[in-house]
């Protein structure tokens, strides 16, 4: 079984991009699931109904969430009634949505959880403790995908070893950045600190630049639109041994 995880979508630009080459990539890869990063799909930050309705329509099965995920107010219907836009399961369960989804295609089942890290971002549940919690709730799934939306790259491989053996694989998100350290970890369950982005290539984490220099060096509030330019995607196919669940291969892929 082949899954595509596609790193943090930015701006229309990047749906665009998305909308573009998703359907290739399904077929070359034979992809059987697909999971989308899509906090940041809307221009200017977090995500819109439209944009996740755009990335639904080009072949995203599951779009996951992070920190952005609750700042546009249309969107809380839609991660209420939605049960594949999901939002990481570790914010209050006050919090519109959940992080939890199963994708039935009838001969297999494949869970995919959503979570956020707490190191250097909000102090939110415990991420380690709240995914023992859903793999023991949902029994124990043969096939089980984790995007881990975090900023520190060791709470990100701390969480893959400890839940190495009991899932399918994990992979990061939000750094907006693509890491080289694809591995299997020895219980088997797939790794990548950072899945990357998938957005405007001449720009900072797809950001304008001008505005991320003023921001850094000025230090003063902006505001944030998304750069213009050529899109690169960022993603990783990762094969599942059909017997046991587990990783078989992590490959990344850079598309400009
Ligand atoms: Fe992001
Ligand atoms: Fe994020």
């Amino acid at each position: 079984m082949n899954i595509l995880c596609v790193g943090d979508v930015v701006g229309s630009s990047g749906c665009k991009f998305l909308r573009n080459l998703l359907p290739g990539i399904k077929q070359e890869y034979s992809v059987d699931v697909c999971i989308v990063n899509g906090e940041n799909a809307a221009d200017g930050n977090g995500l819109t109904l439209s944009a996740a309705q755009h990335m639904f329509d080009s072949g995203a099965d599951v779009i996951t969430g992070g920190n952005h995920i609750f700042r546009r107010q249309e969107l809380y219907e839609m991660l209420d009634s939605s049960p594949t836009l999901l939002r990481p399961a570790n914010y209050p369960s006050s919090a519109p949505g959940n992080g939890v989804c199963i994708i039935d295609r009838g001969s297999y089942q494949v869970t995919i959880i959503n979570l956020i890290g707490v190191v250097y971002m909000e102090p939110l549940a415990c991420p380690f403790d709240t995914l023992d919690i859903l793999i023991n709730q949902a029994g124990n799934p043969k096939f089980c995908i984790v995007d881990f939306h975090a900023e520190a790259t060791a709470e990100k491989k701390a969480l893959a070893y400890h839940a190495d053996g009991r899932i399918s694989a994990l992979f990061g998100t939000h750094t907006h950045v693509q890491t080289a350290d694809e591995q299997i970890l020895p219980g088997g369950t797939g790794f990548i600190t950072d899945a990357g982005m998938t957005g405007p290539l001449n720009s900072v984490l797809g950001i304008r630049p001008e505005q991320a220099i003023a921001k850094m060096h000025g230090k003063l509030p902006v505001r944030f639109s998304t750069a213009d330019g050529p899109c690169m995607l960022n993603a990783v196919v990762i094969t599942l041994s059909d017997m046991t669940g587990k990783t078989t291969s992590i490959k990344r892929l850079i598309i400009k």
